[in-house]
Formats: structure tokens, C-alpha cells, sequence
């Protein structure tokens, strides 16, 4: 403020309105535009310098890309060759009639159909008037695109459109664990009954080990087992399954299972692993054998306490009724048997989920005791 004009004279560079005698500032233009063109520049630099190498990793990655193309087409086509449109469902299934409808819930509905090919088909058609029904769909899809097990219900295809999406699985023309275990018509002996567990623990074992990431089914319940025509089970139904990310080994859902097979730390807390389809699979086990649901008890008393509380002795007790013939000369040994295959079903359903036994594990003994029960 206090220097004079003279102190700024031979200073060419500067320039002001009048107030120093310094020249006025006529250049000011010329330099904006002088930092209007560096700016430029640097903006182009750093556009170069942010897409050039990107450009290359991306025509890389498509190049890469081309390369593996037809490879992975081979493998993948395989599994989803098939494509069927929503009219040829309508055809297959005489527009989704009553007739054909061979099951409910609270995702939709499924029905029984037959395409041109004489493939016999289950459609699952998801309610799309429900959200959580739809999302299902999608949990269903993706679980399912990447599972494959000789023991998993078979997809043949999806089908979606706007408002309809459908799962096409292959027919499973025996029903399900449930009808068998239920009606008067039918009955499946020890044998049988074991067999068809073996299978499923080989199913659920496959889940939580043999995939790339570990998969919870979360509703292990009789009704979810399907029998094919040569009475082989099918896990089925992965509407409320739960993928495992890396390095996880629970999470907290909302959605809830069926009452009576859901493990306890699941009910409280909506905290699912492995071990709650450990929880619900000893349900079922012991529910295949003793011909009683967990719901039919009430109060203080579950099936597994009634199970456990004549557990070794008294077991011909809580055994299913049809199971024991008295011209049998071989009851005591099946017995035993049962007796060995209640043992597995309590280590499964144990309070904690530390407590609980793995699918390895239950594959391995319940085996055993099928060589045990083929020697009797
Ligand atoms: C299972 O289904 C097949 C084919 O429909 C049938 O022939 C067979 O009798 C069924 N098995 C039982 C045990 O019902
Ligand atoms: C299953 O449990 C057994 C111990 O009972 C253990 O040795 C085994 O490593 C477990 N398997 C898996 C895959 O967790």
C-alpha cells in the first residue's frame, strides 16, 4: 500500500488499471487464453494418460476373450442347449390348467407338462404378483446355473418374461419324500427309507463342500425330496438358498424356512451356515424313520426330545408303526439299526451349531449302517 509508482518502473511484466503508472493490463485476454490452452493440454494428457492404458487392457481382455470363446461356448452349451418359449410351455401344459397342477407354495405354483419331444417336465411358475416370489427366481437361477449333482433336482430351462418367470426342471414322476412318508397308498421299507437318505446327505455334503463356494440350501424339509422314477431322491426347491462368498461361513438373512426343521440359531437370529441345514436334515431323518412331523408336537416337547428321551432302549417305541412286522425274525437287528441311524440324526440336530456333526461325516456313518443293515 505505501510504495510509489516509481518503485515498479522497468518492470514490464506487470500491468494494472492505472493506480502504479504500470501499463494497463490490455494482455489479460492473451493470457487467459494462454491458460485456457495449458489447461486443455493438461486435460488431454490426463485423458490419455487415464484411457490409453485402459484401451489396452480392455481390447487385451476381448482379444483374450475371442481367444477362449469357443471353448467355454462347448462346455456351457451344453447345460442350457435347450430354449422354450412361454407358447410351448402354454402347449406343454395345456395353458398351465388345473388338471396339471401338481404343487403349491408360497413362491407359485408347479405343473406337470409334456413337450413335443415327449419330455416329461415339472414348471415352476413363480407368482409374479409377489416380490419376494420373484426374487426367488433369480436365487433359484443363479444357485442353480451353477450346481451340478446327480442328486439336485435337473433344470432344463428358464423362461422369463415380463411378467411371467418359470423354471423348467425335468419331472420327477414318484413325488416327493413327504406323500411317501404319509399316505396309506405307499410305503417305503428301511432300506428304502435309509437309501433315500444316503442320497440326500450325498446332495447336501455336495452344497457345503463340493462347489466352488459353499451353498445353504436352507429348506431341507420331506417335502423339498423328490423321487424319480427309479425311487432315486432329488433335493429340490433352492428358492430360499443362501451362496456363501469367499471366506464367509454365515450370514444374517430374513426370509424364513419351514416351522419344525429350522434350527434354533436360524429362528432367533436369521443367522444361517451349513449347520442349519445339518439341523433340519436330522429333523428329517428322524422323521423318515418315526413317521411323526415336528410340528405335530407341542409345548415343551419336540421330536427330537421324544426321540432322544426312549433313545437306546425304547426305541421300537417312537419307531414308525409300519416298519415293524411281528412275523419279523429279524426286528432285533433292525433295530439296531434304527437305533444306529436315531444316533446320527441326534448328532445332526445337537443345540449349537459347533455341536453339530458334518455331511461328511453323516454320508460316511449312514453308509456304514447300510452295510450293516444289508448283512442282517
Ligand atoms: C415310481 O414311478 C414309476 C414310473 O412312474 C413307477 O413305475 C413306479 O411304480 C413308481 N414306484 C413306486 C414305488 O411307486
Ligand atoms: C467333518 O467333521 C470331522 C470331525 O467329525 C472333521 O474331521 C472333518 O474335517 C469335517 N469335514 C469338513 C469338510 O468340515
Amino acid at each position: 500500500m505505501n510504495v510509489s509508482s516509481e518503485f515498479f518502473m522497468g518492470n514490464e511484466a506487470l500491468c494494472d488499471s492505472s493506480r502504479y503508472n504500470v501499463p494497463p493490463c490490455l494482455t489479460s485476454s492473451k493470457h487467459r487464453s494462454n491458460r485456457k490452452k495449458l489447461l486443455l493440454s493438461f486435460l488431454l494428457l490426463g485423458i490419455t494418460l487415464l484411457f490409453g492404458p485402459a484401451t489396452v487392457v480392455f481390447v487385451w481382455i476381448r482379444y483374450r476373450r475371442g481367444n477362449r470363446a469357443p471353448q467355454q461356448e462347448d462346455s456351457f452349451s451344453s447345460i442350457t442347449r435347450e430354449r422354450i418359449s412361454y407358447y410351448e410351455l402354454l402347449q406343454a401344459t395345456d395353458a398351465l390348467s388345473e388338471s396339471n397342477l401338481i404343487g403349491s407354495g408360497s413362491f407359485g405354483s408347479v405343473y406337470k407338462g409334456i413337450l413335443r419331444s415327449g419330455t416329461s417336465i415339472a414348471v415352476k411358475v413363480f407368482n409374479w404378483q409377489l416380490d419376494a416370489a420373484f426374487r426367488s427366481f433369480y436365487t433359484e437361477c443363479d444357485v442353480l446355473r451353477c450346481l451340478h449333482h446327480r442328486n439336485l433336482v435337473k433344470v432344463i430351462t428358464s423362461c422369463s418374461n415380463i411378467d411371467f418367470k418359470a423354471l423348467v426342471l425335468y419331472y420327477m414322476p414318484n413325488g416327493s419324500l413327504e406323500k411317501y412318508l404319509y399316505s396309506h397308498n405307499h410305503f417305503l421299507d428301511i432300506k428304502q427309507r435309509l437309501s433315500i437318505m444316503i442320497v440326500v446327505a450325498c446332495a447336501l455334503e455336495y452344497l457345503h463342500q463340493g462347489c466352488a463356494l459353499p451353498v445353504i440350501h436352507c429348506d431341507v424339509t420331506p417335502s423339498n425330496i423328490l423321487l424319480d422314477e427309479d425311487m432315486v431322491a432329488h433335493l429340490s426347491h433352492f428358492g430360499i438358498s443362501k451362496l456363501l462368498g469367499e471366506h464367509e461361513s454365515d450370514l444374517y438373512i430374513k426370509t424364513l424356512a419351514t416351522l419344525g426343521y429350522i434350527a434354533p440359531e436360524y429362528g432367533q437370529d436369521g443367522l444361517v451356515s451349513t449347520k442349519c441345514d445339518v439341523y433340519s436334515y436330522g429333523i428329517m431323518l428322524l422323521e423318515t424313520f418315526t413317521q411323526r412331523k415336528p410340528n405335530d408336537f407341542e409345548g415343551d416337547l419336540s421330536l427330537k426330545q421324544w426321540v432322544s428321551h426312549s433313545f437306546p432302549e425304547a426305541i421300537m417305541d417312537v419307531l414308525d408303526a409300519n416298519l415293524i412286522t411281528p412275523t419279523n425274525n429279524r426286528l432285533q437287528k433292525e433295530l439296531d439299526v434304527v437305533a444306529s441311524i436315531m444316533e446320527v440324526a441326534l448328532d445332526c440336530c445337537a443345540e449349537s451349531p459347533e455341536g453339530r456333526t458334518n455331511m461328511t461325516d453323516v454320508v460316511g456313518m449312514l453308509q456304514k449302517i447300510m452295510i450293516q443293515l444289508l448283512t442282517c
